[in-house]
């Protein structure tokens, strides 16, 4: 089996991004304990440590299932979906701490080893009180481990991004065994207010956010169907634009040129009408796109040369839906000027 893939090196941004999920992790068990033993002086050592664990691995699963809606709805929060791996492979290791203090703790002396005891020890599964809900915890447990065992680039690589993802999506059952194994558990046993409101506003949380980011995402899919009935055809995303420059498509025999400038995005005739030099290898200077072979310019908006200068290049019609760049290829007449479409970024900051 040939196996092809580049490691990814460590950057200073993921270091800082694990020094802070680190420090957090300590923080919370240290608070946690701390705050526990202070509320609870009846209660072990070990009950705290067991409750800390789990309450935090059901904390870092929360944030690591809002992080992808957020990501729909912001590219703003898209620094954090970078990193999310090492969330993942934290939120496995914290959760597999709770899971075998718990079954020491709950399964260790019996005369059957742990794990037998930990599915034979109770099997009222009729019984919503008494649920064997450690059992749930269990195999959550397991598809935490499947997922950060095969989080390295080294898997997404040699299993297809396809089956990559569908192993990957099982962290939604994961999630939902736990939210049955705090409910028929730990909310069982005791009326931790706390716990349960924790819970109810990381199901609605998770919730509304994956509704959001599946309205939205229709919106943006119904926009593009409606551009390209219209005969718009799709360039790239705007972020993909260096600022101040352009990139070339080619549609219906045209050569256009996208240029992105000052949150804005226009799209003339990549052909110069000096001696055909390519425009969009050009970039934008004092306003003017500049050719890159003998510096003529032409305004983006409207094709025209600055005045004195008279030549003019054709415009085409763009748009911007959800951060991608649409452009219409029918050509309006060399020096029409065409409102330029906004990006994201102008519109926030126009609403400023
Ligand atoms: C082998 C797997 C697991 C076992 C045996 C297990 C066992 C337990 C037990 C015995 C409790 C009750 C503790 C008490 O009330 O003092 C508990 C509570 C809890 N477990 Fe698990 N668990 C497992 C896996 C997980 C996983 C994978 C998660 C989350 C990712 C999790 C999250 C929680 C939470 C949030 C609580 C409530 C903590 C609190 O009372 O503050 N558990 N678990
Ligand atoms: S070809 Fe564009 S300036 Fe000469």
């Amino acid at each position: 089996m040939s196996v092809q893939y580049q490691a990814i090196g460590w950057n200073r941004q993921k270091r800082i991004y694990d020094l802070l999920l680190v420090s957090g992790v300590l923080l919370y068990l240290a608070l946690f304990v701390g705050v526990g033993a202070l509320l609870y002086p009846t209660a072990t050592a070990e009950t705290l440590l067991i409750r800390g664990f789990g309450s935090l691995a059901l904390l870092l699963l929360t944030v690591i299932l809002c992080i992808g809606p957020l990501c729909r709805l912001d590219t703003g929060f898209l620094p954090l979906l970078y990193n999310r791996r090492h969330l993942g492979v934290t939120t496995f290791l914290v959760a597999l701490v709770h899971g075998v203090f718990s079954i020491v703790q709950f399964h260790a002396l019996g005369d059957v080893s742990p794990l037998v005891s930990l599915f034979i020890s109770n099997t009222r599964f009729d019984s919503l009180a008494n649920f064997p809900f450690q059992a749930l915890g269990f195999f959550a447990l397991i598809i935490l481990f499947v997922m950060a065992a095969t989080s390295h680039d080294f898997w997404l690589h040699n299993l297809s991004a396809p089956a990559w993802k569908r192993i990957h999506m099982l962290v939604y059952w994961a999630y939902a065994l736990i939210v049955a194994h705090v409910i028929l558990g730990a909310l069982q046993s005791d009326t931790n207010v706390v716990l349960a409101v924790f819970l109810g506003v990381g199901v609605a949380g998770v919730s509304t956010l994956h509704l959001l980011a599946g309205a939205k995402e229709r919106r943006t899919d119904r926009l593009k169907a409606q551009s390209a009935a219209e005969g718009f055809v799709q360039v790239c995303r705007v972020s993909e634009i260096p600022e101040k420059h352009a990139r070339i498509v080619s549609a219906q025999g045209e050569r256009i040129a996208v240029f992105h400038y000052d949150g804005k995005v226009s799209a003339v005739s990549n052909v110069c009408r000096h001696q055909n030099g390519p425009l969009g290898e050009g970039r934008i200077v004092d306003g003017c796109i500049t050719c890159p072979w003998h510096g003529y310019q032409y305004a983006p908006d409207s094709g025209a040369s600055p005045p004195p200068f008279t030549d003019k290049v054709a415009t085409f019609q763009t748009k911007v839906v959800d951060g991608i760049v649409l452009v219409h290829p029918c050509p309006h007449p060399p020096g029409t000027r065409l409102e330029p479409s906004r990006t994201a970024a102008a519109l926030v900051g126009a609403k400023a």
